[in-house]
């Protein structure tokens, strides 16, 4: 037994990572692969990295030191189950089982329960990053037990991106912690992207600028407090050319956004605890939308606004835009921290949101100088109920709301779809309403099904009896 970790599954994002492992000091990897093709491959492509092929499960888990941890890459689902399955008959107690892939929590927290029966231990790590991430430096999000982190946690500092001299990897929280974190990032990534989407709509069809010149917009954005990957990489594919028809490429590329599923995760679970978070819901539904072209097609008979879309001041519109986007990344971000808030609550996790914040800053798809206000803010504050009203970010939003009003209506009024800017908007002028119309819908409730409400005025629950005399009495409090 001579490596000190292994990994299983060598597809692009298990191989980067394998040979990322292998690049840091005192890094030996075992490899193992269901055909053994590719694991052969793998090592005669990478000799420096010094890898121990296994062919077997056996053979690997006799290639490992004790107690034994191997990071399992493969799809996430049955695949999944399969290799666990196959380590955990040739794993003993103590052992550590990682997986890596983009698993959906409740599934992380049913494989830990079964596999701490075998007194293996079993972590759920998202990991973030893409291909180059795992290669260079990703941003890690380990869940499972304390005992794993002790073995885990040196390794996982080795490879994980460094961000202010720190490594982007910390202890999430028990079991399905560190999956329920990721899922929450990719939902934030959802938002982050469609915001930006919008926003490159609005330049382009207020401005009739070219995918080039709004590269270059982005790019000068990127220099300032949006500073971030995607806003980076947006302006790569803006400028891009395409070969064939010379036309910009993101005029070619028809117009429906996947989903592998995390978003949809992030909103199903948001919808279970009770947590609006309605820019990153928005932001699957935009994909959700743009991916039905029968629909599309039939719905363009619908009518516009009959008046043309003309932008008199560009240079004021577009810092407009720019405000509105800022004003609703804070919107997208802190209603991404409230769910964290409200799983951890849920689940039992102990999760220092600063902490996630300062993880999320280097080697993950939504890192950006952004969070670093972040992790002020949570430092300053760890129960924070609303991360926007912190002080920097109230100040940004009081910086920026007429801004954001005037890119809304804008956007209202020329017909251009801007789901993301304006929810964002509904939800940042619904949290701080003094009072809302909620009033109204417990009076509806309380009308049809005798649903009950509360008064401002005193305790207590109460009915009006609205088929009888509709005086009011109080009542069992149903909700
Ligand atoms: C990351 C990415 C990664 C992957 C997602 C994209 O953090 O590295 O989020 O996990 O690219 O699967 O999600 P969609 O395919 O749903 O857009």
């Amino acid at each position: 037994a001579s490596a000190n970790i292994g990994v299983v599954g060598l597809a692009v994002m298990g191989s980067n990572l394998a040979r990322n492992l292998a690049s840091r000091e005192g890094n030996t990897v075992a490899i193992f692969n269901r055909s053994y093709e590719k694991t052969e491959t793998l090592v005669s492509e990478h000799p420096e990295a010094g890898f121990i092929p296994a062919q077997t499960y056996r053979e690997f888990a006799d290639s490992l030191q004790k107690p034994r941890t191997a990071i399992i890459m493969v799809k996430a689902g049955g695949p999944t189950d399969a290799v666990i399955d196959s380590l955990v008959e040739v794993f003993e107690p103590g052992d550590i089982i990682v997986d890596g892939g983009n698993a959906y929590f409740p599934d992380t927290i049913r494989r830990e329960k079964a596999v701490r029966e075998t007194g293996i231990n079993f972590v759920g790590a998202g990991i973030s990053g893409g291909e180059e991430g795992a290669l260079t430096g990703p941003s890690i999000m380990p869940g499972g037990s304390d005992e794993s982190w002790i073995t885990l946690g040196p390794i996982l500092k080795s490879i994980a991106a460094i961000a202010e001299g720190e490594p982007c990897v910390t202890h999430v929280g028990h079991d399905g912690a560190g999956h329920f974190v990721k899922m929450v990032h990719n939902g934030i990534e959802y938002a982050d992207m469609q915001l930006i989407a919008e926003a490159y709509d609005l330049i382009r069809r207020g401005t009739g600028k070219s995918p080039a010149e709004i590269a270059e917009i982005f790019a000068e954005w990127n220099k300032g407090e949006l500073e971030s990957y995607l806003i980076e990489i947006t302006a790569e594919v803006l400028r891009q050319v395409d070969a064939e028809t010379g036309k910009p490429l993101v005029d070619v590329i028809l117009d429906q956004a996947g989903a592998k599923g995390t978003g949809a995760w992030t909103v199903q679970t948001a919808l279970s605890l009770g947590v609006p978070v309605s820019g990153i819901a928005e932001a699957t539904f935009a994909r959700s939308l743009s991916s039905h072209p029968e629909q599309r097609e039939v719905a363009r008979a619908l009518p516009g606004p009959d008046e043309e879309f003309v932008v008199t001041d560009e240079a004021a519109f577009i810092e407009d835009v720019r405000l509105a986007l800022y004003a609703s990344k804070i919107v997208a971000y802190s209603q991404g921290f409230d769910e964290i808030r409200a799983g951890a609550a849920e689940y039992g996790w102990n999760i220092d949101l600063g902490a996630i914040s300062k993880i999320w800053r280097g080697g993950c798809i939504i890192r950006a100088q952004f969070l670093n206000r972040i992790a002020d803010a949570y430092a300053e504050n760890p129960e924070l109920p609303v991360l926007m009203t912190a002080p920097y970010f109230a100040e940004a939003l009081t910086r920026g709301q007429a801004s954001w009003r005037r890119v809304v209506v804008t956007a209202a009024q020329a017909g251009i779809p801007a789901p993301a800017f304006s929810s964002s908007l509904s939800y940042y002028d619904g949290i701080r309403a003094d009072r809302l119309p909620a009033a109204l819908v417990q009076g509806q409730r309380d009308f049809f099904g005798a649903h009950t409400y509360k008064r401002i005025d005193k305790p207590g629950t109460f009915h009006t009896q609205w088929s009888g005399d509709r005086t009011e009495i109080e009542a069992e409090d149903t909700h």
